[in-house]
């Protein structure tokens, strides 16, 4: 009896162990902890016995640039956002089981800015000096199994500057990964997944890499809905003798749930390699089905349906943040881009981070996936140009495979305003570049951001490689393009380059103006507190308001869509003004995610939820004459009222998106209401503040994950006695943080602070600042207390779990 139990029970454990084997061959595990750190240059840092005890001891990704003081004299320049630059050092001791000796053991970074060197217990594995690239090496060669230790060591070399246009962080900024796989097993990027929609049903199509290292192989390749339940399985033998084979597996959905912005469904689709019953290796990933196309007349259309690609362009900083990438901290910049009605994103100039694709994928977002900003011409004396001749097959390549399987990417960009374009031997470079894309993927059109607006003089347009004409700028050249560009395909790949600091009005607004006014011009209009209005009527003078350019695009079908210069500020590019700014002006919204008011114009036009936006505060010396705007949609007519005085009924006119109303300032309340049919849609109050009386903290969530890397984004107001947010309130604020978080980054949304995006304490700006709560790995309660001279202090409360 007791035996029979016994050999139960062992049968029972070997089961667990077997489908243990099962359900996770290939193990891949975050390598992000515990890692050493140093800010300087050694040589012997490679070395297996070096002695790192000193070194400051950190948690990746990491972005050491984001940590130091703004400097004028920082190399990296005013369009770095004067962050400092450099080399660094980072090492790992890690140890590896004796049992994984029969395995292979892989190291994955998916981004390092840049210039990377690694080494494993003192071998050299090389570099890659794209710093927006995802790279891996084998260690299986080099490790030491069992009670020895290994040891990683990265050198990360951004000392060659200036070699951005914008900031670019410097570090290892997004995740590593270690990988143990079997030694037959599916390689990196090694899976290309595409659909084809039938009328009634859907084809997906797997095409699996195996490197093959023993005989009776087969794929299993299985799909599974979006509500979790299994499509269909196939399986397929290994025939082919050669050590690294292709298999192509199909498998129908019927009445397939198509992906789309506002529905974004997701198959999974997992492809296991099988020895036996045995499963020793299992790849996962999800793919949309979903029909897209550009149309020469009508434009860009999804699943058959006629659509305006509504999309921003994006730099990849995560302000406060840096550039280490937190998935939270991008899904926070996503949703506040969705409620806009954005549906497209042009990830400038540069692959972003996987997740970031992964996000996109999950809320519905069309992605123009861009390789670089340069080629063989530079930018900058120290940047990617250097890299481009020996790097770019490579560089590409691998952004192609890693990116292909993501139903948001719709496009691939070869290029952002590259100085080849202006002379013939553009017309080479992209038919290589274009034949590079077309060879590893060629169901999505290639396209590039082109600045030359004239046919003659463009010579990426004349070597007749790109499937679809993407332009910046030039928007007076728009009507003209089918004239132009016979039978071609177009999209406005990047628009507006308005500027506006949140929260600071000029008036009046009747004209727009270029700031400055030429290329050759000096910037003589700007104002002492480093300011631009946030009425939209100010850009550079390559671009155009907002408005100009909504109100175009929406004119002409053959116009596939736009990506407005840009989505959120950034840090860098501080355009148009001379230090101490240092970071953008160009967002629709500002580096700590306020959105500034040209925000509600977009939400009026771009999505069909009632909106009513009045602008400017009201706060003003008696008597002056003020603009007051306000944005609508879902009604035809706004009734202003100031102090329950009507001041008028206001309708758009013609392709108007805003109306406005000259004001006699008085203080009080001003009231607008918007109507449709004689009927109320909506009412919005601004209300003159009084003084500074007290701080409200508003948590977007009050409760996060105790994964060590869950963000909650606190608001801090400052309102008066009777709660009226004050709109130019800049008082002090310092910040107490107890229990289970700790402060990741401060800011204000200010284009001109030099304060640390890091230190416990930040004035506000125009009425607000953000504090950046991150969780720690433990469960509990975060209390967050904000405290200013004068102010009656608040405190919220997040728990994690
Ligand atoms: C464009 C460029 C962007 C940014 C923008 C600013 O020409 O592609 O990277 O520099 O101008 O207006």
């Amino acid at each position: 009896m007791k035996l029979k139990w016994c050999s139960l029970f062992v049968l029972m454990v070997l089961n667990l162990v077997i489908a243990k084997a099962q359900i996770n061959p290939r193990k891949v595990e975050l390598f992000n902890s515990d890692w050493k750190f140093y800010i300087g240059d050694d040589a012997k840092a490679k070395d297996e016995n070096y002695n790192d005890s000193q070194w400051r001891q950190l948690s990746l990704p990491h972005d050491w640039s984001i940590e130091g003081a703004f400097s004028e004299t920082n190399p990296t320049g005013q369009a770095g956002g004067g962050l400092p630059a450099g080399i660094g050092w980072y090492r790992k001791i890690f140890m590896v089981s004796a049992t994984s000796q029969s395995k292979n053991i892989f190291i994955d970074f998916d981004g390092v800015y840049c210039n990377s060197e690694v080494w494993i217990n003192g071998h050299y594995l090389g570099k890659r000096p794209n710093g927006y690239i995802s790279f891996q090496y084998d260690l299986t060669p080099f490790l030491h199994y069992g009670a020895e230790k290994n040891v990683i060591a990265v050198k990360v070399d951004n000392s060659a500057q200036p070699n951005s246009r914008w900031y670019t962080g410097s570090g290892i900024y997004r995740n590593v990964w270690l990988s143990t796989t079997a030694k037959s097993y599916i390689p990196q990027w090694g899976t290309f997944v595409t659909t084809q929609v039938n009328i009634k049903n859907a084809i997906v199509r797997m095409q699996t890499l195996v490197v093959v290292h023993q005989e009776g192989l087969r794929v299993k390749a299985s799909v599974y809905a979006p509500n979790g339940e299994l499509v269909n399985s196939i399986i397929t033998p290994i025939e082919s003798a050669d050590t690294l084979a292709t298999i192509q597996q199909n498998i129908i959905v019927g009445q397939p749930k198509l992906w789309s912005v506002d529905k974004p469904n997701l198959y999974k689709v997992v492809l296991q390699v099988l020895l036996g019953t045995q499963v020793i290796d299992k790849y996962q990933s999800f793919t949309g089905i979903r029909t897209f196309n550009f149309d020469k007349d009508k434009g860009f259309s999804l699943n058959e349906e006629p659509m305006k690609i509504k999309g921003v362009c994006m730099h990849h900083d995560l302000g406060a943040l840096g550039v280490a990438i937190n998935v939270r901290a991008m899904e926070r910049q996503l949703q506040i881009l969705k409620a806009m009605g954005c549906n497209a994103i042009r990830t400038a100039h540069n692959p972003p981070a996987p997740e970031f694709l992964d996000l996109c994928d999950r809320m519905g977002f069309i992605v123009m996936d861009e390789a670089f900003d340069m080629w063989r011409k530079k930018k900058n004396k120290q940047d990617y140009y250097q890299y481009f001749p020996e790097w770019h097959k490579r560089d590409l390549e691998d952004q192609i495979k890693r990116d292909r399987n993501h139903p948001s990417v719709m496009m691939w960009s070869i290029g952002n305003e590259i100085r080849e374009q202006f002379d013939s031997t553009g017309i080479i470079l992209t038919r290589e570049l274009v034949g590079i894309v077309k060879s590893l993927d060629n169901t999505r059109p290639v396209t590039s951001a082109l600045s030359e607006a004239d046919p003659k003089k463009n010579f990426i347009y004349q070597s007749g490689a790109l499937d679809v004409l993407g332009f910046n700028y030039h928007p007076e050249t728009y009507a003209d393009f089918p004239k132009n560009y016979p039978g071609q395909k177009f999209l406005a790949s990047e628009t507006v380059s308005g500027y506006a600091t949140r929260g600071y009005y000029d008036t009046p607004t009747d004209s727009t103006r270029h700031w400055p006014t030429s290329s050759k011009a000096k910037l003589t209009q700007g104002n002492p507190e480093f300011a631009v209005t946030a009425y939209d009527n100010v850009a550079a003078y390559w671009g155009a308001t907002h408005e100009e350019y909504w109100k175009i695009i929406k004119k002409y079908d053959f116009l596939s869509g736009e990506f407005v210069w840009s989505g959120f500020d950034f840090i860098g590019e501080p355009v148009p003004y001379p230090w101490p700014a240092r970071s953008s002006y160009y967002g629709i919204i500002d580096l700590a995610g306020f959105p500034k008011d040209v925000y509600y114009m977009y939400q009026s036009e771009w999505t069909t939820k009632p909106v009513l936006h009045l602008l400017p505060h009201w706060n003003w010396e008696p008597g002056k004459t003020v603009d007051v705007w306000a944005y609508y949609n879902n009604a035809d007519e706004v009734e202003l009222y100031l102090n329950g005085r009507s001041l008028g009924i206001r309708k758009k006119q013609g392709d108007d998106l805003h109306v406005s109303w000259k004001v006699p300032y008085e203080a009080g309340t001003l009231r607008a209401t918007s109507r449709l049919n004689g009927k109320i849609v909506l009412t919005e109050e601004v209300k003159t503040a009084g003084a500074p009386a007290r701080i409200e903290l508003v948590a977007d969530r009050k409760l996060i994950k105790s994964d060590g890397n869950d963000l909650s984004f606190v608001t801090v107001r400052i309102l008066d006695a009777a709660g009226n947010l004050v709109p130019n309130a800049d008082n002090l604020i310092n910040f107490i943080i107890k229990g289970k978080g700790m402060l990741a980054g401060i800011d204000n949304g200010s284009q001109n602070s030099m304060e640390s995006f890091k230190e416990p304490h930040r004035k506000a700006f125009h009425g607000l600042c953000l504090a950046i709560v991150q969780a720690m790995q433990s469960p509990g309660a975060i209390t967050l207390t904000a405290q200013g001279d004068g102010l009656k202090p608040a405190t919220v409360i997040i728990r994690v779990r």
